[in-house]
């Protein structure tokens, strides 16, 4: 048994947040036993660890993150989806036939992710096999809990970024019995989006997804462009999210929806019916989609919402800062639009960013008895003039946070570096 004290927080639910002051939390095997006002004396010669005045929060998830576009950060923001994915995002994927290359941005984006406190992660790789397997490799040895798809795509796709059906089919099988029994970092189904993927690639995914049961991450109704080519390809379905529905890739495992910014109400039914996450990520929606998602009416449906970076549509690798950005979103959305009838609160962005996006990966997001430590301590985001409480301390951080705030980093109960 090892005893924590100091502030702690975490998200009690949706709408609601935790806050202890001054308190103890108590972690044996790496899982967390239980919080304490007062130490219990059946701890008390236990020695005990004190954060001070720091506040213990949950390790971050971020549930879209394109490893691959790490080197892209804050390049082609003036751009919109289609251009930004011919001119600049394609060519740099394909660079990661390059094993030399792909190594050392995989590195440096694992170590980036630690660093800044988010230890479980939906992420993307290229059509490459053996630089996908790196990453994943690479995402398991640090023990990271993740998803990572080799992504899938062959149509409408430049020559130097397009496979054959049977090639993507055939690399994607290897890559799912490669991984079979990983336990962090496992594998994930990744088309891409509809419009580079052909209904007989969609169909032979799904056929996977039934054989080694497992799920599917994809951009769903991200942009107008997105939704339009989509129906145009697929004229057989009613909205974007049945594509996928009608090639069997939302039965076997978690189904994320990254955007999710202009959903029909049957792309709704149908995310639910699956309980799928839509993923929003708010700096890069702003950037290259250029649309905002109805974060607050999709929770009022009962479907599931988290956050995610989406490196390099967003720029910021920070779930903590997109965190921030939902809550400013969330406000223009409501202000301008009148479907949109309320705001979301700081306490329901918090959740996004750890609870909802955590329950992908199991028992974590969440710093409840039962829970994995997975966790950071937070400091440095005090005021000279106010007294903040532990919350605001951690809405501060999720507003001007930078790493270096981060003063420590629990991984199933032991300290990383970061
Ligand atoms: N849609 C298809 N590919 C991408 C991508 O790499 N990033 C984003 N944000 N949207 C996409
Ligand atoms: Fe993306």
């Amino acid at each position: 048994m090892e005893v924590f004290h100091g502030n702690i927080v975490y998200s009690r639910s949706e709408k609601e947040l935790a806050e202890y002051t001054d308190s103890y939390l108590a972690v044996e095997n790496g899982v967390i036993e239980g919080i304490y006002p007062v130490l219990p004396d059946a701890f008390c010669n236990l020695p005990v660890t004190d954060f001070g005045e720091d506040v213990i929060i949950p390790a971050f998830s971020d549930l879209h993150v394109h490893a691959p576009q790490y080197p892209q950060r804050g390049l082609a923001m003036d751009e919109l989806l289609s251009d930004w994915l011919s001119r600049y995002t394609f060519p740099l994927e394909s660079k990661f036939a390059d094993m030399t290359f792909a190594r050392a941005v995989y590195d440096a984006f694992v170590e980036d992710l630690v660093r800044h406190g988010t230890f479980h992660a939906a992420v993307f790789g290229t059509i490459h096999p053996e630089a996908t397997a790196y990453l994943l490799d690479r995402l398991e040895e640090k023990g990271l809990s993740a998803y990572v798809g080799k992504v899938n795509m062959d149509v409408n796709s430049p020559a130097f970024l397009c496979e054959t059906v049977e090639t993507s089919l055939r690399e994607t099988e290897r890559f799912l019995v490669q991984y079979s029994s990983n336990r962090k970092a496992r594998p994930i189904l990744t088309p891409r989006f509809a419009p580079c993927c052909s209904r007989e690639l969609l169909r032979g995914l799904g056929e996977l997804a039934k054989k080694y049961e497992v799920g599917v991450q994809t951009h769903l109704v991200e942009s107008l462009w997105e939704k339009k080519t989509a129906m145009e390809l697929f004229p057989q379905c009613t909205c974007d999210t049945e594509i996928y529905q009608q090639a069997g890739l939302l039965e076997n495992g978690p189904v994320i929806g990254a955007h999710f910014i202009f959903p029909d109400p049957e792309d709704i039914y149908i995310l639910k019916k699956h309980n799928g996450i839509a993923v929003q990520c708010p700096d890069a929606t702003v950037s290259i989609i250029a649309g905002i998602m109805q974060t607050a009416s999709l929770m009022e449906q009962g479907l599931r919402v988290c956050l995610g970076s989406d490196i390099a549509g967003g720029h910021r690798l920070g779930i903590f800062s997109q965190a921030g950005r939902a809550v400013q979103l969330s406000k223009v959305k409501s202000f301008y639009e009148a479907k949109e009838n309320r705001s979301i609160s700081f306490a329901e962005a918090f959740y996004m960013a750890t609870k909802s996006g955590g329950s992908v990966f199991g028992k974590v997001g969440s710093l409840e008895k039962g829970y994995v430590f997975d966790a950071l301590v937070i400091g440095g985001v005090s005021d000279p003039f106010l007294e903040l409480t532990p919350a605001q301390k951690v809405e501060r951080f999720c507003y001007l946070g930078e790493t270096s705030h981060i003063h420590r980093r629990y991984l199933a109960g032991q300290e990383i570096g970061g």
